[in-house]
């Protein structure tokens, strides 16, 4: 249920979900409010009043009763249950003069129906169940057990190839159990359209299971992996979880990971590490709908490379030295009992190809889920994480690389950066004249540090208040606490100890804001270096697709006016969330759709950027906020000469 709430003076309206936080929907609409102490209902700044309707609010505690009559409430501590008008107080200066508020442009990609982006997928699975009642073998009709089975499908299937089978596992339990139950028995087939396989007998069941068809969508990430239950008998999503990858203490990234798996034991222990975190997601999703992990029939994955190789105990030493080869883009079919995931002995795990040591199987997930191998309309596909993997292209062609943006927007290599989690700093905004901040963070809780939506906020606003130069570089002659030297040279604080949850002031500095540039830098890089591979420019593009978690939170005019994003008109901009995730679930869902995933690795071409001089030059000029030629930023030129 959406709600609208209007603010005054500014006379903005938005339109939230109902218990949407009223600090973060101010926040969204571009609304400055005081709020130092990121939500937590702790520094009292934050208080607005309402003027029509209500808000679901608990801080009545820190209000004189006067205030709370007169319609104050914390904006931080209030959640939207109605259509609302809402007061900011006028803040003054120490001459008793009103501080004029600076309208701030501030927009979300805007959400739209992913039926737009992905288009519909059916509950078609490349798995079936079949219900069998055998006819029990006489004298005159002794066929061995699997010619009877093999027979009865046939005469089930009359159109379809003839079951094969290929493992001893199968076989092992099949005469006891078509004794026992009968000779009523489930089979459970796989329609393998690829040459290897063809209607393919998986598993035996006794009796009649064919309302428990489930399949499992797994995206191995190099931080976080997540599972999604899936019920294929409808296509709905019955059950999901995620959890840290627990290889996490082996290293942060991808490169560190294939450090400690040259050493002795390291690939074992990594692969171990991996399976273990499958399984545990896979045993949550399972207690949650009460059935085992061998009830699964279908498992669909993807990974990086690297995370991929790790799974499967491929050696991904070569990944890192140049010429930077895997060992292998295609995998092979595995049964995933057979590397220790917890599933039916005889289920197979599909992987998603890879195309290169740094453009994985979760981009070929991303991009087969968006249908660019379909479309007409020129795409830019960018999934924005450590690596920055970007793709070009559309149904005929389509090229793809790797930016080596670093993890800045994960939060590394940032003082205070941290993952999107609680507590992290997700929106800022920064007063024009009194340079105060208005902080909020992911939980409404006190800020611990700065995720990647935050630090876009930041350097954003600090450039559009004039406290940070286009190099990233703050001004020397601002007289302000907030703005001064520290350990790391000059820094702004974004909150000061007592408003923190660390025990010590949380600052963004110039090493930070120098880190973040050469980010977003070889972003921008790579994406003129792959237009001019193939003679287009940005104004070729007809549609942008963010994918990745990082881009629920982009704030798009933002990211635009610190050169993260080509300016280019705002609509033709989609977000797809988890992208990986979302092409396991539509191959698991859809045969069709599973079936054409080689259609879209078979499109896509490499382009190596790390030794491409075209890309060096690019990097240079984009290492200025928003970049070194102006031209580029039309709407952010515009915008500074108004
Ligand atoms: S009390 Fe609301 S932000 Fe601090």
């Amino acid at each position: 249920m959406k709600h609208s709430v209007h603010f005054l003076p500014d006379d903005i309206t938005i339109n939230v979900t109902s218990g949407e936080n009223l600090l973060s929907a101010a926040a969204n609409a571009g609304i400055y409010i005081h709020a130092f102490c990121g939500g937590e209902g702790i520094c009292g700044k934050c208080k607005v009043q309402l003027e029509q309707g209500d808000v679901k609010s608990d801080s009545v505690a820190s209000l004189k009763s006067t205030e709370y009559k007169a319609g104050f409430r914390l904006a931080c501590r209030s959640q939207v249950v109605s259509d609302i008008t809402v007061r900011i107080p006028d803040m003054v200066k120490a001459d008793g003069k009103s501080l004029k508020r600076k309208p701030i442009t501030t927009r979300s990609i805007s959400p739209r129906s992913l039926d737009e982006i992905v288009g519909k997928w059916n509950a078609n699975p490349p798995v079936r169940k079949l219900f069998l009642k055998l006819t029990p073998p006489t004298l005159e009709d002794n066929v061995s057990d699997m010619q009877r089975l093999i027979r009865d499908i046939s005469a089930t299937m009359p159109d379809s190839p003839e079951p094969t089978y290929d493992h001893p596992e199968l076989i092992q339990y099949l005469a006891t159990d078509l004794r026992e139950k009968n000779w009523e028995i489930t089979v459970l087939l796989l329609h393998n359209q690829e040459d290897v396989e063809k209607n393919h007998i998986i598993s035996v069941e006794s009796g009649d299971t064919t309302d428990h068809l489930y399949g499992l969508a797994i995206d191995i990430g190099t931080t976080t992996l997540s599972g999604v239950l899936i019920d294929l008998n409808t296509g709905n999503i019955i059950a999901e979880a995620s959890s840290y990858n627990s290889q996490i203490g082996q290293g942060e990234d991808v490169i560190s990971r294939m450090i400690y798996a040259a050493r002795p034991g390291g690939l074992r222990a990594l692969q171990e590490k991996v399976i273990s975190t499958i399984n545990s997601i896979i045993e949550e999703v399972c207690k949650k709908v009460i059935i085992s992990p061998s009830d699964i029939c279908h498992i669909m994955a993807a990974g990086n490379t690297v995370m991929t190789h790790l799974l499967l105990g491929f050696n991904p030493k070569f990944i890192r030295e140049a010429p930077y080869v895997p060992t292998v883009n295609q995998f092979p079919l595995t049964k995933a009992s057979s590397i220790g995931i917890l599933a039916h002995p005889c289920v197979r795990l599909f992987l998603y190809p890879c195309i290169a040591s740094y453009v994985g199987g979760d981009i070929v997930s991303g991009v087969h889920a968006c249908l660019m191998h379909k479309n007409e309309e020129i795409t830019l596909f960018i999934d924005i994480g450590t690596n920055g993997e970007i793709v070009i292209g559309n149904k005929d062609w389509m090229i793809c690389a790797a930016c080596s943006a670093g993890p800045a927007f994960e939060g590394g290599g940032i003082r205070h950066g941290m993952r999107a989690s609680s507590g992290a700093i997700e929106n800022f905004h920064i007063h024009p004249e009194t340079l105060d901040p208005m902080i909020v963070t992911i939980g409404h809780t006190k800020p611990k540090g700065i995720c990647g939506s935050g630090l876009i906020s930041i350097v954003s606003e600090l450039l559009e208040a004039s406290v940070i130069d286009q190099q990233g570089k703050f001004y020397r002659h601002l007289n302000h606490p907030r703005v001064r030297t520290g350990n790391d040279g000059w820094e702004y604080v974004l909150a000061w100890k007592n408003e923190s949850a660390i025990g010590e002031d949380i600052v963004v500095n110039e090493v930070d804001l120098d880190n973040m540039i050469r980010a977003k830098g070889a972003m921008y890089a790579g994406y003129q270096t792959l237009l001019e591979s193939v003679g287009m420019s940005f104004s070729d593009l007809d549609r942008i697709i963010l994918a990745g978690n990082f881009g629920a939170y982009i704030d798009l005019e933002r990211a635009i006016s610190i050169g993260l994003l080509p300016d280019l008109e705002r609509d033709r901009f989609f977000y797809l969330g988890n992208a990986s995730m979302l092409g396991c679930r539509i191959s698991l869902t859809d045969q069709q759709r599973f079936h054409e995933r080689i259609q879209v690795r078979q499109l896509m071409t490499n382009l190596e950027l790390s030794e491409n001089p075209e890309f060096m030059n690019h990097y240079m000029a984009a290492l200025f906020l928003p970049h070194t030629d102006m031209n580029l930023f039309p709407s952010v030129q515009l915008k500074k000469k108004s």
